[in-house]
């Protein structure tokens, strides 16, 4: 299995934004997990697309764009178009689920599916042949630094389980709350894609993902 830690600019010193991506990058991360949210479908709002743009010019990571809003079909070109190399929607938040994942694989890049804690597996499993990954919130979506709810690691155990007896080709990502501690949790569990926040972006950027790498290579995972 392959592991990839995808830190979550949610997080980050926005005022340093640029220079803390590079540390994450030349710190060997290459995911960049990117929180969109509208203050409609999470409480919140943070940032969009001239943001994505801008860090676009000098980051070479994959952008894997989470958006917490609502009616996400209408923003997908336009996030693409930002810069975006995967595109992660949430279930409750679209009308016809499957409408949206095809028009994320038509604009040609990676189709991720996110359920909220109360959300059933099973609301999603019959979409599995046509996603790359299924992210699993941990959290209530909306805020970083929440903590991790145990009563989801079930949740990921049971996607694992679906798609091993399907024999998918799905990865099944987590996001909210991850720590030392979690980051077993989950992975034990199934988990691959390992979002976190406040886990990388607090004391030494660089060196904190530097250890949650080693850390998922003892795991007996592959980094990359
Ligand atoms: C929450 C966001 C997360 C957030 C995680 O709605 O989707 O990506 O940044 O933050 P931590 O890792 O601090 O829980
Ligand atoms: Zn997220």
């Amino acid at each position: 299995m392959v592991y990839r830690l995808c830190p979550s600019i949610l997080a980050a010193d926005f005022n340093r934004l640029g220079e803390q991506i590079r540390t994450l990058e030349e710190a060997g991360a290459k995911w960049l997990h990117i929180d969109v949210m509208d203050g409609d479908f999470v409480p919140s709002i943070s940032f969009g697309m001239p943001v994505i743009k801008s860090i676009r010019k000098e980051s070479g990571m994959f952008f894997d764009v989470h958006l917490m809003v609502m009616a996400p079909e209408r923003y997908i070109q336009d996030f693409v178009r930002c810069g975006a190399d995967s595109i992660t929607v949430h279930a409750e938040a679209c009308d016809d689920l499957e409408q949206a994942i095809e028009l994320i694989r038509d604009a040609g890049v990676r189709v991720g599916i996110s359920i909220k804690p109360a959300t059933p597996v099973n609301d999603i499993s019959h979409l599995l042949r046509d996603v790359d990954h299924v992210l699993v919130m941990t959290v209530q979506p909306g805020f970083g630094g929440q903590k991790y709810m145990d009563e989801c690691t079930e949740k990921i155990r049971e996607l694992r389980e679906l798609i091993e007896e399907e024999d998918l080709d799905v990865d099944i990502q987590v996001d909210g709350g991850i720590n030392d501690e979690t980051l077993e949790t989950v992975i034990e569990a199934g988990a691959n894609l390992i979002v976190a926040g406040s886990y990388v972006f607090r004391g030494d950027l660089g060196e904190n993902v530097r250890h949650i790498r080693r850390k998922m290579e003892k795991m007996g995972g592959e980094t990359d």
